[in-house]
């Protein structure tokens, strides 16, 4: 049997699937002779035990296969867009032969040991705003700047409040474009995104101090034989431009979440040794976080089950589905606050070769977020849904701009 995708019957980039997809994909799981769906000329898996195959499948990955059409139009790309390519080229995950784990595993100590040292009181005065009675419509705005702030500072790198927000916004041009294929129109500003990145880096990496966490990093990779190019272009991708892009805006929708389910509120509150639980955070984060759809090539013809996943075809993980697939959680947009997570029942962070660098740093600032919430947050607090805004253009990633909190 060939492959067989549906039609979702709305635009991928629908406000309305952005910010509550369940609804859309609910009839679909339970139809067997569908492998996904499809929209915008995009492929799509969205169950949990597909999705953990292809995952951990050698044949489907992220680097581009010989030969295909679409690897064609990418050397095109990287002469209109060299900053891009070059970045890519560079990049541990995306470069041409596949993952480089050596580089991959600095980074991921470099984030777990700094989330540690982290200091994440400058969140106090974003949710302290949330206690003020009235209405609040910025929180997103607020929170959006304070992963790359704490960072920043914990490993050492100088910056003013207005390289702060050029980061900020050089992070976003960059993963509006990533996964994005079908538009050429997004790729210049992802290329500049990465001009102005490295423009930060080329006059505040060498005001660090010589005992700065930044620089620890750059000897110990130097120390494994990779070049400080390389290692400049990680910290560019996998620190600032991640930090931008993600747990500030998951803590969004933990934060839509929290208030959208006041029994939940009550007995975190009742019970604060729960929020320092890891399964709790996760559980929150499987209800809804910053991912979207990420990008997997099929090297190989590929089987899953019945179907065949054909040599070169572009496929999407589509994240928020495999979190509320309901064969593995029964009432998937419930919380519960008993599931116990392992590698074999949670996607939330990935796993296999792309399993998430930030996974613990995520965690940890959503932790202090919730803490912050339910401090707070009064007991009387709803959301004006209808004012509810997402930027559903972005294929990576799922981006609330804007939640109408309202108090008694
Ligand atoms: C806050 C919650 C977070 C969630 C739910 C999350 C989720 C994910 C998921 C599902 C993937 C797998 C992508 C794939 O299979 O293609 C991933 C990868 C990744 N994440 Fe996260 N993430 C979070 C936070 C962070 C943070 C804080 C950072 C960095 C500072 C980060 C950096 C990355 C990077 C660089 C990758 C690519 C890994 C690779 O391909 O080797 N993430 N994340």
């Amino acid at each position: 049997m060939g492959s067989d995708f549906v039609d979702l019957g709305v635009s991928f980039f629908d406000e309305d699937f952005t910010l509550d997809p369940f609804p859309y994909l609910e009839e679909l799981y339970g139809r067997e002779e569908v492998l996904g769906f499809e929209a915008d000329g995009m492929k799509f898996v969205f169950r949990f035990d597909q999705a953990r195959q292809i995952i951990r499948s050698r044949v489907c990955r992220r680097e581009l296969p010989e030969g295909a059409r679409i690897a064609e139009r990418e050397k095109i790309y990287a002469t209109r867009y060299p900053n891009r390519a070059a970045f890519f080229a560079h990049n541990y995950t995306t470069r041409p032969n596949g993952p480089d784990f050596t580089l991959k595993k600095l980074m991921m100590d470099f984030l777990d040991e700094t989330a540690h040292v982290a200091d994440f009181s400058g969140a106090r005065p974003v949710y302290e705003r949330l206690a003020i009675k009235g209405q609040e419509d910025e929180y997103v705005e607020a929170i959006s700047t304070l992963p790359l702030r704490v960072m920043l500072s914990a490993c050492g790198l100088p910056f003013s409040e207005r390289e702060l927000l050029q980061l900020q916004g050089a992070g976003l041009d960059f993963l509006k474009a990533l996964d994005n294929v079908g538009d050429e129109s997004l790729l210049k500003a992802c290329d500049d995104a990465v001009v102005r990145v490295f423009g930060y880096l080329d006059e505040r990496l060498g005001e660090a101090e010589p005992d700065a966490r930044v620089q620890q990093l750059i000897r110990k990779g130097q120390g494994l034989g990779i070049g400080e190019e390389t290692l400049r272009y990680n910290i560019a991708g996998n620190l600032i431009i991640a930090l931008a892009n993600t747990a500030g805006i998951s803590s969004a929708f933990v934060l839509r979440t929290l208030i959208r389910n006041p029994e939940i509120r009550r007995e975190l509150a009742r019970q604060p040794d729960l929020v320092r639980n890891d399964h709790v955070v996760t559980e929150l984060l499987r209800r809804d976080n910053h991912v979207k759809a990420l990008l997997r090539y099929v090297h190989e013809d590929f089987d899953i089950g019945p179907f065949t996943l054909e040599r070169g075809e572009p496929i999407y993980l589509f994240f928020p589905g495999l979190n509320m697939d309901p064969s593995l959680y029964p009432e998937p947009c419930a919380i519960d606050l008993d599931r116990k997570f392992s590698g074999a029942n949670t996607l939330v962070f990935g796993g296999s070769a792309h399993i998430c660098i930030g996974r613990k740093l995520g965690i940890e600032f959503v932790k202090k977020m919730v803490e912050g919430f339910l401090e707070h947050l009064p007991d009387e607090v709803w959301l004006e849904e209808a004012n509810t805004e997402a930027d559903g253009s972005w294929v990576a990633e799922r981006i609330i701009k804007k939640l109408d909190v309202e108090f008694e």
